[in-house]
C-alpha cells in the first residue's frame, strides 16, 4: 500500500467529479451489508484461508493500552463446527423462529477468547474486533453474526480451549434478505420478519445527536 493512501483516497472521493470511483466498496456499503445473518448457504464451505483473512484483521486494529488480550480459534472442520453450533443461540428474542432453520446453519466460526477476566477495556477491544471481522467478512463476500448468547462451559470443553471464550463470530455465505428501517426515538427496536425479509430498525441520524 502506498504511503500516500489517505491523500489519494481523499482525491478520489472529494476531488474532481467527486464520488467513489475506485471500484472498491465504500465503507457505507460495507456497513450496510454487515448485517447479522442467521441463515447461510449450506452448499458453500468457508475455506480456512478465508477464516484466516478475517481473523487477520486483529493484527491491525486498536487495543486499549495496546494490550492485545484477545485470542482466536478458527473453526470450520465439520465435527468441531457441530460442537460450536450446539453451544450457540441465534435470535434469542424470537425462539419461535427456530433459528438457524435446518439446512441453513453456519458451518464456520471464529471463537474469541480473552487472556484475562472480562473488564470494560477488554469488552471495548472485543467489540472492535468483532465489528472489524464482520466488515472483513463482507469485504470478501461472506457475512456473519456476533454471538454472545452461548454455553461458555460447553464450548470451552468441546473445543478444549485453554482460555475463556467471550464471543463467537459465525460466518458463511448469507442466505437471508435483510433491510434496515429508519425509526425514531420511542419506537420499537425489535427486529422482525415479514414476507421472507428480516427487518432491522435503526434510529435516524437526528435522533442519535445530542
Ligand atoms: C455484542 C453483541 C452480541 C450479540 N449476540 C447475539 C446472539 O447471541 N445471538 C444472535 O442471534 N445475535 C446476536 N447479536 C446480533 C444482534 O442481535 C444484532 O446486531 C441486532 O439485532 C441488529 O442487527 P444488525 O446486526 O443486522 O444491525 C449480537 C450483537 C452484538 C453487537
Amino acid at each position: 500500500m502506498a504511503d500516500n493512501y489517505l491523500e489519494k483516497r481523499y482525491e478520489e472521493v472529494f476531488g474532481k467529479g467527486g464520488g467513489n470511483h475506485s471500484g472498491r466498496p465504500s465503507l457505507d456499503t460495507l456497513l450496510l451489508k454487515n448485517r447479522s445473518y442467521r441463515g447461510f448457504d449450506a452448499s458453500y464451505s468457508v475455506h480456512p484461508r478465508q477464516l484466516d483473512s478475517i481473523l487477520a484483521v486483529n493484527t491491525r486494529i486498536g487495543s486499549g493500552m495496546n494490550a492485545q488480550r484477545l485470542r482466536f480459534r478458527a473453526v470450520c472442520e465439520p465435527q468441531e463446527a457441530a460442537v460450536v453450533l450446539s453451544c450457540i443461540k441465534l435470535a434469542g428474542a424470537h425462539p419461535e423462529w427456530g433459528l438457524p432453520l435446518p439446512g441453513t446453519e453456519p458451518g464456520a466460526f471464529i471463537v474469541v477468547c480473552g487472556t484475562t477476566a472480562e473488564n470494560p477495556v477488554l469488552d471495548i477491544d472485543l467489540g472492535m474486533s468483532l465489528q472489524s471481522m464482520g466488515l472483513k467478512a463482507v469485504e470478501i463476500g461472506l457475512g456473519g453474526v456476533i454471538v454472545r448468547n452461548f454455553d461458555k462451559a460447553a464450548l470451552r470443553d468441546g473445543l478444549a480451549l485453554p482460555l475463556e471464550p467471550l464471543a463467537v463470530f459465525a460466518v458463511g455465505r448469507p442466505a437471508e434478505k435483510i433491510k434496515l428501517v429508519t425509526i425514531h426515538e420511542g419506537e420499537s427496536h425489535e427486529y422482525y420478519r415479514r414476507d421472507g425479509i428480516h427487518y432491522v430498525p435503526k434510529l435516524a441520524l437526528e435522533d442519535i445527536k445530542l
